[in-house]
């Protein structure tokens, strides 16, 4: 390939930390320092050196982290080593809000101000920095803030993560001004927070109906012998035991549906893929998890990482991948190291790698940080950012089943999705269809934030209502009345206290017309601004349109403006005339959009608008 490189040279760190992940490059046209007589006469090309463009994001990542940012320079080498044009590969650093083309200070602080951090303290703490420190993204001293959508922090609202180049990244939650300087103070020991997490794991009473977070809070997450004392690699030796189509048999006979919003059953999925004949195969796990509001897989990783690796080595195992991936959101630094860790002791004991187990199957499995953008949950953006391209949406048809990563057959799913299947396997596949109601099987992870007693992770058997969660978690603070609960974060929608007694079930949501999507349960009391709460859920899909297709780069931006005209009451014709024209840029994103962001950007402002009369003079 002909590459066109910039002028612009590395500095030595930059060079270092790009070889610290990549290696030392081997001849002259990879950037080596020069090129020998051996390099003039072979060169290598073709397919052998487009198959490195997959190292492109993890390549900048290290770039990012080592210097604080991308420069002309540092992507010139990239570029250079992995043989991708530059322009590409500025086109990728770019589409990620982690990293930074424009030099920056070292440090940079993201304030959470989204749905559950904004009225805990996120948005005072934003205003506090603006006063006493800098203006949002200015050199406040070696360090910048910057206003975030949520990190998946929201049971320790407000949050805040902190990028330090040279250093370890650090996410802490509670977060006050205090935990700011301590974060961009020169002391390298600033502890991850460890998380609330999940509050059923720490009472006894009830433990024992713990399914899916049996081992949260009480086996150690670093410790492989200890996943093992807890039951951990029982469902590998169960799933060869029966072989792979009677893995996914019993899968399907679960009737265990995707718990990452799309509710597909996994058992057609794993079926389709396993019975392609184009090879190789590929299993993935998302991890992504930037919905707002969202964060029982982020609890589950940092809690229980050997059961997400365990669970994607059945899955493996049923498809007949030798390869998956672990695509983890770039927010959560706790989770990829302990990830990371259980993977290293995974291969270090023989569970991964050549022959799992000693039972003849080789799998292994690659971690792979996001950096920071929402789309690239959405399945086929997540395969474009594994590949190094820009994290964008592919048109359906084809599907991931016969054309996913790499254009072959992949099997993805979600963190809790697959940990459901450790437990289809515990249990038999009869039993755990028992579990729950006839339409949504199995135990079921919500993330309830907001304001109630005991924010965090619960799990429960489908079927119970919205009261009941909302009850485990310790009832709405200070015994106040509900106003408004938000049902499958920003994506999903508002319900008024009319809906409490709804059912938590996929049918029950479809015919109600409600949402569990990821499983959020945002509950808002009295005091909440619900006219703000939407404002900003605007504005996050404003901000996370990847801007390939029109409706939503357009719809997104139009949704924003006319709520600001609506509450500002600078409204182009009547109140009536905004309301309609919302609802009609509403139809136009849901009908016209290429994917699922585009789809359902629209509708917790239209539940808002439809359910509670917020913008209309009703509630606010
Ligand atoms: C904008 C958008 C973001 C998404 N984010 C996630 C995510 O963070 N995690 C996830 O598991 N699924 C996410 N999905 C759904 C995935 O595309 C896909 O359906 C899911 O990973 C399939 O897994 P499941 O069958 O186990 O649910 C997202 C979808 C869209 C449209
Ligand atoms: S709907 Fe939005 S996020 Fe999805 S592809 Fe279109 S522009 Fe991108
Ligand atoms: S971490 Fe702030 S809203 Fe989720």
């Amino acid at each position: 390939m002909d590459l066109h490189l910039m002028d612009a040279a590395p500095t030595e760190a930059e060079r270092s930390a790009v070889d610290g992940f990549l290696g030392l490059p081997e001849t002259g046209w990879e950037g080596g320092p020069e090129r020998s007589a051996g390099d003039l006469r072979v060169v290598r090309s073709g397919r052998e050196v487009r198959e490195q463009r997959h190292l492109l994001l993890p390549a900048l990542h290290a770039l990012q982290a080592g210097v604080g940012w991308i420069s002309r320079g540092g992507l010139n080498y990239v570029s250079q080593r992995l043989s991708v044009p530059p322009a590409d590969a500025y086109g990728v650093a770019t589409f990620y809000a982690m990293f930074s083309v424009e030099e920056r200070p070292p440090t940079v602080v993201h304030v959470c101000d989204d749905l559950a951090c904004r009225g805990a303290g996120g948005l005072a703490l934003c205003e506090e920095l603006e006063r006493d420190a800098a203006p949002e993204a200015a050199d406040a001293g070696g360090w910048v803030w910057v206003r975030s959508p949520c990190l998946g922090m929201c049971e320790q609202a407000p949050a805040i993560f902190a990028q330090r180049a040279g250093r370890a990244e650090v996410a802490i939650g509670g977060a006050t001004r205090s935990a700011v300087d301590r974060v961009v103070a020169p002391d390298p020991d600033v502890a991850n927070a460890g998380g609330i997490g999940a509050p059923q794991t720490r009472v006894t009473e009830g433990r024992e109906r713990l399914r899916l977070l049996r081992r949260a809070g009480v086996a150690d997450p670093a410790s492989i012998d200890d996943y093992r004392a807890h039951g951990g690699y029982e469902a590998v030796r169960s799933a060869v035991e029966i072989g792979p189509e009677a893995t996914i048999q019993a899968v399907t006979d679960a009737k265990l549906l995707g718990r990452g919003g799309a509710a597909f059953p996994t058992g057609v999925k794993w079926q389709a893929v396993a019975t392609q004949p184009v090879r190789p195969h590929y299993v993935i796990c998302n991890a992504d998890e930037s919905e707002p509001g969202t964060f029982k897989d982020r609890v589950v990783m940092e809690q229980d990482p050997f059961a997400v690796i365990e669970a994607l080595t059945v899955a493996g195992f049923a498809c007949g991948a030798e390869k998956g991936f672990l695509y983890i959101r770039g927010e959560y630094p706790l989770a990829t190291e302990r990830l990371a860790h259980a993977i290293a002791e995974a291969r270090h004991h023989g569970f991964l790698g050549e022959d799992v187990m000693g039972h003849g199957f080789a799998f292994d499995i690659e971690l792979r940080r996001g950096a920071g953008a929402y789309i690239c949950g959405e399945e086929t953006a997540l395969f474009n950012s594994i590949e190094g391209k820009r994290g964008e949406p592919r048109n359906k048809p084809p599907f991931p089943v016969t054309h996913g990563v790499f254009g072959k057959p992949t099997a993805i799913n979600n963190v809790e999705t697959l940990i459901n299947v450790l437990e289809v396997l515990r249990v038999g596949a009869e039993a755990f269809a028992a579990i729950g109601t006839e339409g949504s099987t199995g135990p079921r992870l919500f993330c309830v934030s907001g304001h109630v007693e005991r924010p965090g992770v619960y799990e429960i058997e489908h079927g119970a209502t919205l009261r009941e969660l909302i009850e485990l978690a310790g009832g709405v603070r200070g015994g106040a009345a509900i106003k408004a609960v938000l049902l499958g974060g920003a994506a999903g929608g508002f319900v008024g206290p009319d809906m409490l007694d709804a059912k938590l079930t996929f049918e029950d949501a479809k015919e109600g017309g409600y949402t569990l999507g990821s499983g959020v349960v945002m509950v808002f009391d009295e005091s909440a601004d619900l006219v703000d709460l939407c404002l900003r859920i605007a504005r996050f899909f404003r901000d996370e349109s990847c801007g390939q297709c029109v409706p939503c780069r357009v719809g997104t931006v139009r949704q924003e403006e006319a709520l600001h005209r609506l509450v500002s009451g600078t409204t182009i014709g009547s109140r009536e005339d905004e309301l309609a024209l919302i609802d009609e840029v509403a139809r136009v994103m849901r009908d016209a959009s290429i994917c699922g962001l585009g789809q359902t950007a629209a509708s917790a402002v239209q539940s808002a608008i439809a359910r509670l009369g917020v913008f209309d003079g009703g509630v606010a």
